[in-house]
């Protein structure tokens, strides 16, 4: 498909670049009345000002929500009341509420894939679910509960007797980033092995990872639905070479140190793993929504089965709010309609998160997969090119550290970025002096931004009414980490129900991998640019 690169004026203010498809440009098309009632909103959104709508003293209770262990503030958007019922009604029109209820249920809502998506019932495998899948949800808890407990006291050893001391989780992906995350972010809790994670096929890291191990207390494990991804399968092989050297065992020796977590058992026998030692989960779970799945294993071998337990709860607890909860009082939808507003109407094309907190890091990595993967899609359900804007593009980083790199822009820059703040009251690992800054911190920034401050220097001139949620956790805890992402996850869902795309699905990684794999097979015909690279770097001659 052809592209150009078109230049437009949306709104009268911004001038956007995009590169999109020459036969179908991405209009804010006008779907529905509500669409072109909100475009029309949209079209003097400049006179909202975010600070003047704070005035009505209704408006903190209209536009927060209280979730218990999260309040979620979104009164800071540049969203009024009748914005608000538009962005409700589209909800509404677009039936999220069946998609929702048809997801939960396990209709095959991943289309292209014909297969329900059904991570929500691992979190709470309720009775109306297929009797496999329960079946297979209470076995694998069983195994995961008795094997990370084993291996936490010590009575899974290594093949020479040791217990075991480290973990290396190799996957990627969602077979990474999600275990990565829960266990970077709850390191208050954990009491086990220390776990490490290898993704990158870039061999520096998991050589130098090994370097620093004992071979006899390390276990590998292998984390890949699909038990094909060649970045897994090359780690793989070196971590278990590695352990073939080290304790002069043979191929077969190794795999007893070695565990496997995947949706395809008959690979994983082939690769060598004893039967006992995997793990499996179905195939109705996604990559990016693993973590609440067999994929979280390392999760309880750091922090026990209970708190991966808590996790799940935690998960839950937002299912049932998303499913129960009055339009106007739910979280992810609020969230979803208010990033529609910025990315349909408005013309945003990025989203930030901020955790003012360090551990919450690979949060945004984490994020960025869930929510990229998902809804980073041109065409519809149907198959048809899609109309409209879809998936923004998600990044941050933690502050403080990001006010000291690229808030300039978020304050002075020319670009419209909608901000998630993410903060935690009370944190034990740190202590009131940090704790009183950070948080002052980030009230601060999401005050600024809105307020600005006017000045007769122009360098020195702030416009404001730049806007912002804010997610204030009790604190950082296995339930409140599970509210935390299963909020976000069905917010990605929502937006994806109003594109009608199936945010399932993840084609458009596919064709590099397939290049890659000619590549390495020696193919020729490369473009110019190409096969120089290819010249240059000796993967050809
Ligand atoms: O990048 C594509 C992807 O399929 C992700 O969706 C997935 O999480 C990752 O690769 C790893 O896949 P697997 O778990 O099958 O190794």
């Amino acid at each position: 498909m052809t592209s150009v690169y078109s230049l437009r004026v949306v709104q009268d203010h911004r001038i956007q670049v995009s590169c999109l498809p020459q036969s179908k440009r991405l209009p804010m098309a006008p779907t529905t009345d509500t669409w072109v009632k909100l475009q029309a909103l949209a079209a003097d959104a400049n006179s909202i000002k975010i600070a003047e709508q704070l005035n009505n003293p209704e408006r903190l209770d209209r536009f927060s929500v209280d979730l218990g262990r999260i309040y979620v503030d979104l009164s800071k958007h540049a969203v009024t009341e009748e914005i608000l019922g538009l962005l409700l009604n589209l909800a509404k029109e677009s039936r999220v509420l069946d998609h929702t209820r048809e997801m939960i249920s396990g209709g095959p809502i991943n289309v292209s894939e014909n297969r329900p998506a059904l991570h929500t019932g691992l979190r709470h495998p309720a009775p109306h679910l297929p009797d496999k899948f329960i079946e297979q949800v209470k076995e694998e808890h069983a195994k995961l509960d008795s094997l990370s407990h084993r291996i936490r006291s010590g009575t899974w050893t290594g093949i020479t007797g040791e217990p075991i001391t480290d973990v290396i989780n190799i996957g990627i992906g969602g077979s990474d980033l999600g275990p990565k995350m829960v266990v970077q972010a709850l390191r208050e809790f954990h009491t086990g092995p220390r776990v490490h994670f290898i993704s990158n096929v870039d061999g520096a890291e998991i050589l130098s990872l090994v370097k620093t191990l004992n071979a006899a207390s390390t276990l590998i494990i292998v984390s890949s639905k699909t038990f094909t991804t060649a970045e897994t399968l090359i780690n793989a092989q070196t971590a278990l070479v590695w352990l073939e050297t080290e304790l002069d065992l043979d191929q077969s020796q190794s795999r007893a140190q070695c565990i496997a977590i995947t949706n395809n058992r008959k690979k994983a026998q082939a690769f060598g793993v004893p039967d006992q030692q995997i793990l499996t989960f179905p195939d109705s779970i996604g990559g990016r929504y693993s973590v609440w799945s067999s994929i979280g294993f390392s999760i309880c071998i750091a922090l026990g089965f209970d708190n991966f337990k808590s996790f799940l709860a935690g998960g839950a607890r937002i299912d049932h709010h998303f499913l129960n909860s009055p339009p106007e009082k739910n979280a992810p939808l609020l969230m979803a309609l208010i990033g529609i507003w910025y990315n349909n109407f408005l013309g945003a094309q990025t989203h930030a998160v901020i955790p003012y907190c360090e551990r919450l890091g690979l949060f945004v990595d984490h994020l960025q997969q869930l929510d990229m993967e998902s809804n980073g899609k041109l065409s519809t359900r149907e198959g048809e090119p899609v109309e409209l804007e879809t998936g923004p593009i998600v990044w941050g980083q933690t502050g403080t550290n990001g006010q000291h790199a690229f808030f300039q822009l978020l304050h002075q820059g020319t670009k419209l970025v909608p901000i998630d703040f993410i903060g935690t009251i009370h944190d034990a690992l740190s202590k009131p002096e940090h704790h009183r800054v950070l948080l002052a911190n980030m009230i601060a920034q999401s005050e600024a931004l809105m307020t600005g401050q006017v000045n007769a220097d122009p360098h020195q001139q702030y416009p404001g009414n730049k806007p912002s949620s804010t997610l204030l956790l009790d604190k950082l805890d296995p339930e409140s980490l599970g509210m935390l992402l299963a909020l976000y996850e069905q917010k990605v869902f929502v937006q994806g129900a109003i594109w009608s795309i199936n945010s399932f699905d993840q084609w458009g990684v596919e064709l590099g991998k397939q290049l890659t794999n000619k590549i390495l097979g020696g193919s020729t015909g490369h473009d110019p640019s190409t096969a120089e690279l290819l010249k240059k770097t000796g993967l050809s001659d």
